[in-house]
C-alpha cells in the first residue's frame, strides 16, 4: 500500500511509521510522500533524513479549504499514493478527500473518541478531570474526529500530570497504535461496516 503521510508539526508519528517500515519486512505499507501544510517543521526534517520525498501545500485559510483539499489529493495522487495517513495533521479536509480516498484516510487522535475531539484533546481531558484518556486511530469521514474507529488504547491520568507529561505517554501509545492500524489496512484486514471496523485475522 502506497501511503502519503500528512503532517503539521514535530512528526513523531511519522517517525514511528518510518521506523516500522524500516524494521518490519511485513509492514506492507510504503511511505511514498510526506505532505506538510507549512514549511519549517520538524516533520520535514525527519522526511529528509529518511530520504523520503516531501511536499508543502501551504494552508491558504478556511475560505479556500476545497482548493487546499484538492491540492493535497492531487499531490498524493502524483506520488501514486492509495491511502492518506494524518499523523498530527492539523487541518480539516473537505469531503472531496473522502470521495477520492474512500476508507483510505486514517487519523490518530490523542483521546478516546468520541470524548474530547478537536485540537486540544489533552488539555481538555485534564481540564475535565477524567481519570482515563487514551488514543484513537480512526478512519476519516465528513465530520471532525468522528469516523469509524480502528483501534483505541486507554492511558491513565496521574494526579501530577500536566499537558506535557500526559502528551508524552499518549505519544508513546500513538507510536504503537498508528503503525499497527496502517499495517492492518495495508494487509486488507480492516472491514468497515457503517461505524464498525472489524479486524480480520492475519
Ligand atoms: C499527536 O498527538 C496526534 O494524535 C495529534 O497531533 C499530535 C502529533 O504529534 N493529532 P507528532 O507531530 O506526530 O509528533
Amino acid at each position: 500500500m502506497r501511503v502519503a503521510v500528512l503532517v503539521s508539526g514535530s512528526g513523531s508519528n511519522l517517525q514511528a511509521l518510518i521506523d516500522t517500515m524500516d524494521a518490519d519486512p511485513h509492514f506492507g505499507a510504503e511511505i511514498v510522500a510526506v505532505i506538510a501544510d507549512r514549511e519549517g517543521i520538524r516533520a520535514l526534517d525527519r522526511a529528509a533524513a529518511a530520504g523520503l520525498p516531501s511536499e508543502v501545500v501551504t494552508w491558504p485559510g478556511a475560505a479556500r479549504r476545497d482548493e487546499f483539499t484538492a491540492a493535497i489529493c492531487d499531490t498524493a495522487e502524483r506520488h501514486d499514493a492509495g491511502a492518506l495517513v494524518l499523523a498530527g495533521f492539523m487541518r480539516i479536509l473537505s469531503r472531496e478527500a473522502i470521495a477520492r480516498f474512500p476508507d483510505r484516510i486514517v487519523n490518530v487522535h490523542p483521546a478516546l473518541l468520541p470524548a474530547f475531539p478537536g485540537a486540544h484533546a489533552v488539555r481538555d481531558a485534564l481540564a475535565h478531570g477524567v481519570k482515563v484518556t487514551g488514543v484513537t486511530v480512526h478512519f476519516v469521514d465528513a465530520e471532525v474526529d468522528n469516523g469509524p474507529i480502528i483501534s483505541q488504547q486507554a492511558v491513565s491520568i496521574r494526579p501530577d500530570d500536566d499537558e506535557a507529561s500526559l502528551s508524552d505517554r499518549l505519544h508513546a501509545v500513538e507510536h504503537e497504535l498508528l503503525p499497527g492500524a496502517v499495517k492492518a489496512l495495508a494487509h486488507g484486514r480492516l472491514a468497515v461496516d457503517g461505524r464498525r471496523v472489524t479486524w480480520t485475522p492475519e
